[in-house]
Order: structure tokens, then C-alpha cells, then sequence
């Protein structure tokens, strides 16, 4: 039984004019050596594109999830497109890739992952959503109501085959720990988890009438594996649609309320997420707010049939108009939460040496 695998792998190598837009010269050389890999048939297929500053290789192939000659490719296309970024002195050249030598798996050494491999569907579709200026736990909210809210998934109450619901794998990225947890029979328990998104994150689900693989999420945290800021870990995600899984339109459905995550600017703030159409995958405004798109696939004999963009949608223009009133409202508050996060949520922060200097000058309450 032949099985495609699909990987998406991601980092941010360099960006124009600070970390705004992947520069062109960075695809270029990434989409060479995947057609390279093509050609000798390591890859079934590829597409290269950006979300913000983040690059994104899109990779089919038979080789199973966690290869070690597929992750090695990825991080090889990202060192070759470091180079090029140093040339150009590129803004965060290299900023995502933590390690000088691969070691094996590209997980925990920078970039992000997600990936799934299936048995072909008579026709497969698939979305893949790739987010800048925000982290992994702001895929919670979308996929939480993907899967298990009915007032977002008409599947869930209509279509027999998948109305006995999924099944969820949930990481606590703090403690390295996973757990697996059932809807909607355990709904509130999950959700008493998925609300901290800084800490618990979906990673995987499977639809539980047989166990088939229904969505995988890159759940890298750089920040925790580098020990210090490095940049935020704009998350990627891999969607399985129609026909026993939520129809494309459920998919993307939940996008259409801009909702807040954490990130924007300086990794630090919480702002509203903004469906945008590829062309508009560029956070400008106070490095934001942050964006998620939507590229719609047809999986053929593991080759990508697409995108379709799907966010480019004159639907959507409601939810961006709304994102920048939501933007606009948050950056009043500057400095102050709930826009700047919490002091253990923040990328970087002066709290630490501004309590040093006023060590002397704090005196009791009396
Ligand atoms: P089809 O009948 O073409 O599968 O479409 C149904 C559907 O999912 C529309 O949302
Ligand atoms: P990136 O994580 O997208 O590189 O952004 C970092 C940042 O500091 C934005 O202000
Ligand atoms: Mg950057
Ligand atoms: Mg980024």
C-alpha cells in the first residue's frame, strides 16, 4: 500500500526590511534544491512559498514522517539560503537555525515541522495554513472549532462519517509531555487545556471511527529550546479535508473571526490574527498584526495539485477590516496589558535589570 507523506518545514533565514518578507533570492535557491531532490526522486513534489519573513518548504514524498534524508534536505535549503542571506545582509539571516550541523532530525534544532503520511483518498484535499508573528498555540482556537464545535463544522451534526468526532493529541510544551484527550465526549476538559495556548498546544488529530490522521501542527517553541530570544515560532499547520473530515469551507471558516495571539511585535504582544491572501502575507504595522494563510491543495499520486489561495476571498474582507479595528484598539494600550503579554510570556524584557537598579529604593508597606 503506497502512502504520501506530506512535510512542511519552515524557518525564518532572512528578511526585507527587518523581519518583514522573505526575500525572493531565499525561494529561489530553496525551490533549486527541491527540484533538485525531485529530480532524483527524494521528492515527489514541492511548493515554496512565504508567510512574512518565514520560508516554507511544502515537500511530498514516500518516505515516511521524520525521514532523516527529507529533514536533512530542508535544513540543507535553509543553510544555502543563509548564505545568501548573509550576502545581502538580510535581516535575521539565518535567525531560525540554532545548530551548525544537522544532527539527524531537523526537530528542536530551529526550524518548524509539521507532517502526515496517508493512504491517498480517490480525491484528497488538503490545506495547509503557515502564520507569521505569532506562535504555535494560536492554531487552538481555529482547529479546536475545526474539529469539535458544531456551530462551526455542520459535518459534526449532518455527516454520519464524522459525527462520532476526533481525537486530539495535546503537547504541554513546557513540560515536554503529551496527552490524548477525546470529543466531544472530554470537550471541557480539553478546553480547560487548550485556553493556555502558551503552554498547551494541539498537535495532532485523528478522526475516531478509524483512527485516520486528520490534521498535523509544527509545535516547536524556539524561544524554550534556545533558553533566550531568537525570534517566535510562527507555526504551520496541515489540514485533511472533506469526506469524513471537515469540508474545505469548515476549515477555513474559523479564520473568519480574528481572534488574539500572542506575538506581533518583538514577539511580545497580543494582537488579532489577519486571514490575508499570499500577496498580503507581509506584517507591516508595528511588525503585524500577525497573519495566517491558507493554501488549498489536491493531493494526486503524491503530487501538490495548486494552491488555491484561499484567504484571498472577498468574504474575508470583513474579518481584516475587523483585525485592524482590533489592531488599532490594541496598540492604544502601548505599553500595558492585555497588548504587551504577561512578564513570563514576553520574548525580551528590562524587567529583570530594572528591579536590580531599584533593588535599594523599594521599602515597605507599612
Ligand atoms: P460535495 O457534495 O461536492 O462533497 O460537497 C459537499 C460539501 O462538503 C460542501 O460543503
Ligand atoms: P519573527 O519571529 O517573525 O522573526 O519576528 C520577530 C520580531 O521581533 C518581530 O517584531
Ligand atoms: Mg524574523
Ligand atoms: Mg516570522
Amino acid at each position: 500500500m503506497v502512502k504520501t507523506t506530506i512535510s512542511v518545514i519552515k524557518a525564518d533565514v532572512g528578511s526585507i526590511a527587518g523581519h518583514g518578507l522573505a526575500h525572493p533570492a531565499l525561494l529561489k535557491k530553496c525551490e533549486e534544491i527541491l527540484e533538485n531532490a525531485k529530480e532524483e526522486e527524494l521528492l515527489m513534489d514541492y511548493y515554496v512559498t512565504n508567510c512574512g519573513d518565514d520560508t516554507e518548504l511544502i515537500m511530498t514524498h514516500r518516505n515516511g514522517e521524520e525521514n532523516e534524508d527529507i529533514h536533512k534536505l530542508a535544513w540543507h535549503a535553509f543553510i544555502e539560503a543563509t548564505k545568501i542571506a548573509k550576502e545581502l545582509k538580510l535581516y535575521g539571516a539565518g535567525q531560525d537555525l540554532l545548530a551548525d550541523t544537522f544532527s539527524g532530525n531537523i526537530k528542536g534544532m530551529g526550524p518548524g515541522v509539521a507532517e502526515m503520511e496517508f493512504k491517498e483518498r480517490p480525491s484528497d484535499p488538503v490545506v495547509i495554513f503557515a502564520c507569521d508573528k505569532t506562535e504555535p498555540g494560536a492554531f487552538n482556537l481555529p482547529i479546536y472549532k475545526m474539529f469539535a464545535d458544531p456551530f462551526n463544522t455542520a459535518g459534526l451534526v449532518i455527516d454520519s462519517s464524522l459525527h462520532n468526532g476526533f481525537k486530539f493529541e495535546i503537547f504541554d510544551v513546557m513540560e515536554h509531555k503529551k496527552v490524548f484527550m477525546s470529543c466531544p465526549d472530554e470537550m471541557y476538559d480539553l478546553l480547560a487545556l487548550l485556553g493556555t495556548t502558551n503552554r498547551y498546544v494541539i498537535k495532532r488529530i485523528w478522526r475516531r471511527d478509524d483512527n485516520e490522521i486528520a490534521a498535523s501542527v509544527s509545535t516547536e517553541r524556539l524561544n524554550l529550546m534556545a533558553g533566550k530570544y531568537v525570534g517566535k515560532d510562527d507555526p504551520v499547520a496541515i489540514v485533511r479535508s472533506q469526506s469524513g473530515f471537515p469540508a474545505a469551507g469548515e476549515v477555513v471558516e474559523p479564520f473568519a473571526f480574528p481572534h488574539l495571539v500572542g506575538g506581533w511585535m518583538r514577539g511580545s504582544h497580543n494582537g488579532p490574527l489577519m486571514p490575508v491572501a499570499q500577496k498580503n502575507a507581509y506584517p507591516v504595522r508595528f511588525d503585524g498584526p500577525p497573519r495566517v494563510i491558507a493554501m488549498g491543495f489536491q493531493i494526486a499520486d503524491s503530487k501538490l495539485i495548486g494552491p488555491a489561495d484561499m484567504f484571498d476571498d472577498p468574504a474575508y474582507d470583513r474579518s481584516r477590516v475587523l483585525a485592524s479595528e482590533i489592531a488599532e484598539y490594541m496598540r492604544r494600550h502601548g505599553p500595558f496589558e492585555p497588548h504587551r503579554l504577561p512578564a513570563d510570556e514576553m520574548e525580551y524584557t528590562t524587567l529583570p535589570g530594572v528591579l536590580e537598579k531599584l533593588q535599594d529604593r523599594f521599602e515597605d508597606i507599612d
